[in-house]
């Protein structure tokens, strides 16, 4: 290995952010070992890395344990959309927490450094805002959504035990809703629903009046935000909140979408969802002294850059992805 070049373990290397990640890690020079049990993440994601000899695959479940070599864990497996994590909520929480168990233990036997993506989900429907990360959230212990969020909740928890009782060195990284290129078509998250189905001429569906707020990341700004946090001097643990402060409407988000695809699609409202939170924006004052990092791409570029990719996708399916093969977990694998 030359002189810097790291072997890297990222979980849930082909999902959506784990891809974007692997390939930055790449990019800089290091090895990375891609670990996923392609639950919602997909080949096509990690393609164009399967030829780079610095790239490894493994097919692997993080709820059992795994014992490889690496310098580094950055912990991503989880389904991350509502639509994912609802459908085997029981696998949602022990992916959460037995699979946080499983790399602690992997990096405390190793003895490196370890990212947990936590997320904003941390903090429920919160009723401060913008959450600062001394907010300790306000969250439905026993509701659909508990799976991810009381899951994420414990992982954070194992962390900081692990860190004050065995002096590991952590990173948790609270992340705020992100785009991009790489999402799925089929993940029911607000940017990927809005832009498939202006692609494809359908209506645009809201929740309620679509006057609940929440801010959008674009992927590369959260990817250095995490790359960061990684090398960050060692008494930086988080939790520490990447995301774009820019606070939006979903109607303003909707409309926006229509404007730069040019669609036809009309807005249409639907009934709200269970423990819908009425608004989400991150304070990113801490990453911002600790780490220098904010956000740089606006959200108008993002869209351009994440309809591009979604154009591309479904004309690569012949525009045969409707509302209906959206909804099937495995039309884009
Ligand atoms: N995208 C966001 O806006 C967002 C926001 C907050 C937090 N996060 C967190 O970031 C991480 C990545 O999210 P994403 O948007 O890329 O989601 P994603 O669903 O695209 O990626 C998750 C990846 O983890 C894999 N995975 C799931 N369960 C696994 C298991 N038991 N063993 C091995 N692999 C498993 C999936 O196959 C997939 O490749 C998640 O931990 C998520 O909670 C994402």
């Amino acid at each position: 290995m030359l002189l810097g070049q790291k072997r890297i373990l990222v979980t849930g290397g082909a999902g959506f952010l784990g891809s974007h990640l692997c390939r930055r890690l790449l990019n800089q020079g290091h090895e990375v070992l891609c670990v996923d049990n392609f639950s919602t993440g997909t080949r096509r994601n990690i393609e164009e890395l399967i030829s780079d000899p610095r790239f490894e695959l493994l097919r692997h479940n993080v709820t059992f344990p795994l014992f490889v070599e690496v310098d580094e864990i950055y912990n991503l497996a989880c389904p991350a959309s509502p639509i994912h994590y609802q459908f085997d909520p029981v696998q949602t929480t022990k992916t959460s927490v037995s699979g946080a168990i499983n790399m602690l233990g992997l990096a405390k036997r190793l003895k490196v450094r370890i990212l947990q993506a936590s997320t904003s989900e941390v903090y429920g429907d919160p009723i401060v805002h913008p959450q600062t990360e001394d907010y300790w959230g306000n969250v439905n212990p026993i509701g659909s959504r508990s799976c991810y969020d009381e899951g994420k909740r414990c992982a954070e928890t194992l962390f900081f035990d692990y860190h004050r009782q065995h002096k590991m060195s952590i990173k948790v990284a609270r992340i705020f809703n992100t785009y991009g290129p790489n999402m799925r078509p089929d993940d029911g998250r607000v940017v990927s629903n809005f832009i498939c189905q202006a692609l494809l001429g359908e209506d645009i569906t809201i929740f309620g009046r679509g006057e609940q707020t929440r801010s959008f990341c674009y992927v590369t700004d959260l990817i250095d935000g995490l790359d960061r946090l990684m090398n960050s001097p060692e008494e930086v643990t988080g939790p520490i909140n990447i995301g774009n402060p820019g606070e939006f409407t979903i109607r303003e988000l909707a409309e926006k979408v229509i404007a730069l695809t040019g669609s036809q699609s009309k807005l249409v409202e639907r009934p709200l969802p269970e423990d819908d939170p009425k608004q989400r924006q991150p304070n990113i004052e801490v990453a911002e002294k600790l780490l220098g990092w904010r956000p740089t791409i606006k959200l108008d570029e993002g869209l351009v850059r994440t309809i591009a990719y979604f154009d591309a996708l479904l004309r690569e399916h012949g525009k045969k992805i409707t509302s209906e093969t959206r909804v099937r977990a495995d039309a884009f694998v």
